[in-house]
């Protein structure tokens, strides 16, 4: 946050600070949730006393622009205040009045800056922090050392190809390569049923603009992926969660009833080692839920983009592959296996919906970044994605059952997990009692990330969770990353009050 302080002026200091801090707030450039830098830091950082930050900021609250929190700072709040008078009171010559962005936005997107920035997390801050936060693995080596190699032969023997255009759906090889993949996981289907994304969310956002209205509603299993359940409510529908049993199946017979209420648009679940319980559905949930699908004519969305990290037996079959009625769309990605900053996934679906996607993707992006899809074919091709595959699942297993382990000897009582079979999360049920809220500011205060459970629920959920992802810390920093987090548990169980102030920087998105 820039502010320009302008010693010259006849208005007094702190009111140019607090101008400049609301100016910013009305116009939508410090979101709500955004936590204003600390008064120390800032004093600081403008050379200024304390006391003159502390009386902008008190200014700021007496106009209902900004709160405190014990423990998380000072927070812009939520304000239907315009930018009438913006910048009236500091010298348009030394800090313009930022534009008033708000009422340019549509509906739609001002319902989502809100809502993204209220599940901000607190990220650790300390040097030797441990994270079992963000959902996605850390580069490998090895990997990065093949594409390196790959990557270098794109542009020197292609001459120049790589640069140019893709089809819409994809280059044909690999969409090729994509239909071989899919086959050794039982799903056949020819290149012309598939697309190359940009990305998983491509997939998620092009059903939701191709089959979702406002008013619709979708089924998805309980707790399901955050960014779904965003998707597919910005596009103006509801989502019902379909709960599991104590053995965390699915309730079949919860989904008949509410396919039988609500009609649904579509069915929406990740059966594999899923994003955030890292549950496996068994095949017979997985033919019985296809069944239903079919009795009420309604299509499943499967995602399937942790399917292949077994860590024991092979995941059973997709529902893709029993399908054979021409119900299911399935979205697979390489974020999981490779790295997100691949951007490469695919939907592989019957051919009219295919269409029609198509059209929309190529409003969307055009088509899918041709150096990405080439390198990605020339991995798959040449075998480096399935040796660095066999790699990580060696690394994976070692890093769950640290962190299995550890849990074994830290946990406090009450805390509940199922061992993983697959993928990369670990979903802990936390004892009763613990404040989640105070809970985020210790275990950020000790060096430890998570990310909190209640985003993945349709509804308030029983209970409190938090997913960990085991594949991503270093095996040696496992136990005491859980250590940590399990004095934490214990801290926020007593609920004393936390003091001091913390920074945080930005927006991680959840994954
Ligand atoms: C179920 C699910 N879908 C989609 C994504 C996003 O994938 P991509 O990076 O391919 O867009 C994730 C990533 O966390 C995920 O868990």
């Amino acid at each position: 946050m820039n502010i320009i302080i302008d010693r010259a002026s006849p208005i007094p200091i702190y009111l140019q600070i607090k101008q400049q801090i609301r100016d910013r707030i009305v116009t939508g450039l410090l979101p709500p949730g955004y936590r204003l830098p600390p008064e120390r830091k800032l004093a600081e950082r403008l050379d200024l006393n304390r006391s003159t930050v502390l009386n902008a900021y008190h200014e700021l609250k007496a106009a209902g622009l900004v709160e405190s929190f014990v423990g998380r700072g000072t927070i812009v709040l939520e304000t239907e205040e315009t930018d009438e008078g913006a910048g009236e009171v500091t010298d348009s010559a030394s800090a313009p009045a930022p534009l008033y962005w708000k009422p340019m936005l549509t509906a739609k997107a001002a319902a989502e800056s809100s809502s993204l920035i209220r599940d901000l997390l607190a990220l650790p801050k300390r040097q030797d922090a441990v994270s079992f936060g963000v959902g996605v693995p850390l580069p490998e080596p090895e990997l990065l050392e093949e594409l390196q190699q790959m990557a270098g032969r794109l542009f020197t023997e292609d001459r120049g190809e790589v640069m140019l255009h893709s089809p819409v759906e994809g280059r044909a090889s690999l969409r090729q390569a994509l239909c071989d993949r899919m086959r050794d996981r039982g799903i056949r289907c020819p290149k012309e049923e598939v697309i190359v994304l940009s990305g998983a969310q491509q997939g998620l956002d092009l059903i939701a603009r191709t089959l979702l209205s406002p008013g619709d509603c979708v089924l998805a299993e309980e707790p399901t992926y955050f960014s779904a359940l965003q998707t597919f409510r910005a596009a103006g529908a509801t989502v019902i969660g379909v709960p599991v049993d104590e053995d965390g199946r699915l309730r079949l017979d919860a989904m008949e009833s509410l396919l039988r209420s609500y009609r649904p648009k579509f069915i929406y679940v990740i059966p594999s080692y899923q994003n955030p319980s890292g549950r496996l559905m068994d095949a017979s949930v997985r033919e019985s839920l296809l069944h239903l699908a079919y009795r009420y004519r309604t299509p499943i969305v499967e995602e399937d983009p942790y399917g292949e990290l077994a860590y024991g037996e092979k995941s059973p079959l997709p529902i893709k592959a029993m399908d054979e009625h021409a119900h299911v769309l399935y979205i697979g990605t390489f974020s999981k296996l490779l790295g997100p900053g691949m951007r490469i996934g695919w939907i592989a679906a019957p051919k009219p919906i295919l269409k029609v996607m198509g059209r929309m993707k190529q409003l969307n992006d055009l088509h899918t970044n041709s150096v990405a899809q080439k390198l990605l074919d020339a991995a798959l091709r040449e075998g480096a994605v399935d040796r660095h595959l066999a790699r990580i699942r060696t690394l994976y297993r070692a890093r769950r059952d640290e962190m299995c382990a550890a849990l074994k000897r830290y946990a406090v009582p009450g805390m509940q997990w199922d061992v993983p079979m697959g993928g990369l999360f670990l979903w802990l049920r936390l004892p009763g009692g613990v404040n989640v809220q105070e809970l985020a500011v210790r275990a950020a205060d000790r060096g430890v990330d998570y990310i909190p459970g209640a985003p993945f629920f349709a509804e308030q959920p029983k209970g409190s969770y938090i997913r960990l992802n085991f594949a991503r810390a270093d095996i040696e920093r496992i136990g005491e990353g859980i250590r940590r987090l399990c004095a934490a548990v214990e801290d926020a169980m007593e609920g004393p009050e936390v003091t001091g102030e913390r920074e945080q920087e930005g927006t991680i998105p959840i994954v």
